[in-house]
């Protein structure tokens, strides 16, 4: 089949190569021509290990063909960004663009299907918007004459190639014959369950799994926050809590970061605005926990005269070099923004200052041996492997903030932790 992959990003490229490896004519299309060129030339972005090297073959293969432009096919799939607006809606702008782009190669019986993440409804309405500037698409009775459905994606950053193939899906048309049509174009190369629905259920699954992941780490945050208000331990009490055969507190952290957890559940509050009380509660908590742990740093800094502050870690969660929505780059530029003091930013999977941070010029990169020496206060804001035992190497004299923003003080020579 003919198939064009709209949008080559973390979830689009790894995409294109499974289906172009399939056995599919792929054109991948993206509107940022930094990406076609660097895909034309051979220079393949490092975001997933292996990616680079499949997506080499297929392109020299012909099998995969990167453009900038949307051409016709039998099967359109949207892989676009869809990120969180200022006012906690979603910007479904790209989606609209890509829709605009398939409007005219659109013919009956091809299948459109966005696996962008979007609020319930977003499918059903974009449907109706092809419908309206395709009229010559409607049957008699208004129903479309090609296929469409969404087909989220489940995909964990670092493991993308695997989890694609390997990981159940939620497959939901917009009626019967959609979601049949769906469900055997996703057989021919995924190896987990397809689970068939309809696409306001796809739609609302996808935001419900993020959100039940965001409440479940905010408890544990608000448990750490508790925990430190009446000065327990919160690692001992959860590890405690945990013993419960039926209990399973989650690690508390510096908030929660990447693509989805922190943007999909306000799609729910966006879909329903009333229903959410918890939801939306938790995804407050999350934040404020962003800027407890901020404080905490603080509290500890004020403690030195010209405090040096060694943020260990920015990215948002550990072992990737992803910054995206990530809490402990917020912290580290939050602490640059209030002139906390010199910060030095320990980030072994980045090879520059963020641009973010670039900016403040008492901020700057260091190895993790000269932060040690250097810092009066080290926060550990993402517990990446080159870390790891960090909290027993704290000299006396200096302060450690552990992610969850517990202040412990350095240990002196002799009584340091292996
Ligand atoms: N990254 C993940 O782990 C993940 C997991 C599940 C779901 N999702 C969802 O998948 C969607 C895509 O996410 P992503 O992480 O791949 O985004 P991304 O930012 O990595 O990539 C998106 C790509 O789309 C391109 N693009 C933007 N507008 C376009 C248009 N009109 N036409 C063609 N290309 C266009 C961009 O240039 C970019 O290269 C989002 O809705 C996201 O929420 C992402």
């Amino acid at each position: 089949m003919n198939v064009c992959v709209i949008g080559l990003g973390y979830v689009g490229l790894p995409l294109a190569v499974v289906l172009a490896r399939s056995g599919h004519r792929v054109r991948g299309v993206d509107t940022d021509s930094e990406v076609i060129r660097s895909l034309q030339s051979g220079n393949f972005p490092g975001l997933e290990p292996t990616l680079g090297f499949l997506a080499g073959e297929v392109t020299a293969s012909g099998a995969l063909v990167p453009s900038n432009s949307t051409a016709a096919a039998d099967v359109f799939v949207v892989a676009v960004p869809t990120p969180l607006r200022r006012d906690h809606r979603a910007d479904l702008s790209r989606v609209a663009e890509a829709m605009d782009a398939i409007a005219p190669c659109l013919e009956p019986g091809n299948l459109v299907v966005i696996e962008s993440t979007v609020p319930v409804g977003t499918t059903e309405r974009m449907v109706a918007g092809l419908l309206e500037k395709r009229p010559d698409l409607a049957s008699p009775e208004g129903r479309a004459l090609f296929y469409s459905a969404h087909c989220p994606e489940r995909v964990l950053p670092g493991r993308i190639l695997e989890e694609l193939v390997g990981v159940d899906r939620v497959v939901g048309g917009t009626d019967p014959e959609s979601t049949q049509k769906a469900v055997s174009f996703y057989s021919g190369f995924v190896k987990g369950t397809l689970h068939a629905t309809d696409a306001r259920t796809a739609e609302m699954c996808k935001l419900v799994e993020n959100a039940s992941r965001d409440v479940s780490i905010a408890f544990a945050n608000e448990v750490s926050m508790l925990c430190a208000r009446m000065d327990i331990d919160a690692g001992e009490l959860i590890g405690l809590a945990n013993r419960h055969p039926r209990v399973n507190i989650l690690e508390p952290g510096p908030g929660v970061g990447g693509h989805c957890i922190p943007v999909d559940p306000w799609f729910l509050v966006e879909s329903a605005p009333r229903e959410p009380s918890l939801i939306r509660s938790a995804r407050k908590t999350n934040e404020r926990k962003t800027e407890w742990v901020l404080g905490r740093i603080r509290e500890a800094a004020s403690r030195f005269e010209n405090p040096v502050i060694a943020c260990l870690g920015l990215a948002y969660k550990p072992n990737v070099n992803d910054l995206r929505e990530s809490p402990s780059l917020r912290i580290a530029r939050r602490l640059c923004a209030l002139q906390t003091g010199e910060i030095l930013v320990v980030e072994p999977n980045i090879p520059r200052l963020p641009r973010a941070l670039a900016g403040f010029p008492r901020c700057r990169r260091s190895g993790l041996e000269e932060a040690l020496k250097e810092a009066d206060v080290v926060a550990l804001l993402t517990r990446h492997r080159e870390f790891e035992g960090i909290e027993g190497r704290i000299p006396a004299g200096k302060i450690f903030v552990d992610p969850n923003g517990t202040i412990h003080d350095g240990v002196e020579e002799g009584k340091k932790r292996s």
